[in-house]
């Protein structure tokens, strides 16, 4: 009788078979990602959203512009002329806009200093 209500007792095996665990696994894991992602602001870091269209290091393999040994004042002007919407582009405009004048920058002397080949 005074057995059967007892409610169930939560000893450690029971939380270690929690939903609870894996979700706060999960978590713990994103968040030491995102601070990681947040701290990389290095012009290499940033520059790895711009490889996919201008190759490795800058070096386009296709039509789109290879971006790689550009001297870093012509970089910076461009990016700042698609942010501001002053060049004519298909998507750079759109790309540039995500973007701080520090961030530009680390990414133009990123670029500036790949080498060409
Ligand atoms: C989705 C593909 C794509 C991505 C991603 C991309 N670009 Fe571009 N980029 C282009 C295209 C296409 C052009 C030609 C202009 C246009 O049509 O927008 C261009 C042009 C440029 C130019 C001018 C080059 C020239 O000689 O005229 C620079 C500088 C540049 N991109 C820098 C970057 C940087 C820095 C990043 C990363 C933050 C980046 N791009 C990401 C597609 C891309």
């Amino acid at each position: 009788m005074a057995g059967r209500n007892r409610p169930q007792r939560r000893t450690p095996w029971n939380w270690a078979r929690s939903p609870v665990v894996p979700f706060g696994a999960f978590i713990l894991a994103a968040m030491a990602w995102a601070s990681v992602s947040a701290r990389d602001l290095s012009g290499e870091g940033l520059a790895d959203a711009c490889t996919s269209c201008h190759g490795l290091g800058g070096r386009s393999q296709g039509y789109i512009p290879s971006i790689a040994g550009v001297g870093k004042t012509t970089l910076l002007r461009q990016l700042k002329a698609f942010r501001s919407q002053s060049a004519q582009a298909t998507i750079m405009n759109r790309i540039a806009r995500a973007y701080t004048d520090s961030e530009l920058e680390a990414l133009a002397d990123y670029f500036s200093a790949a080498p060409r080949q």
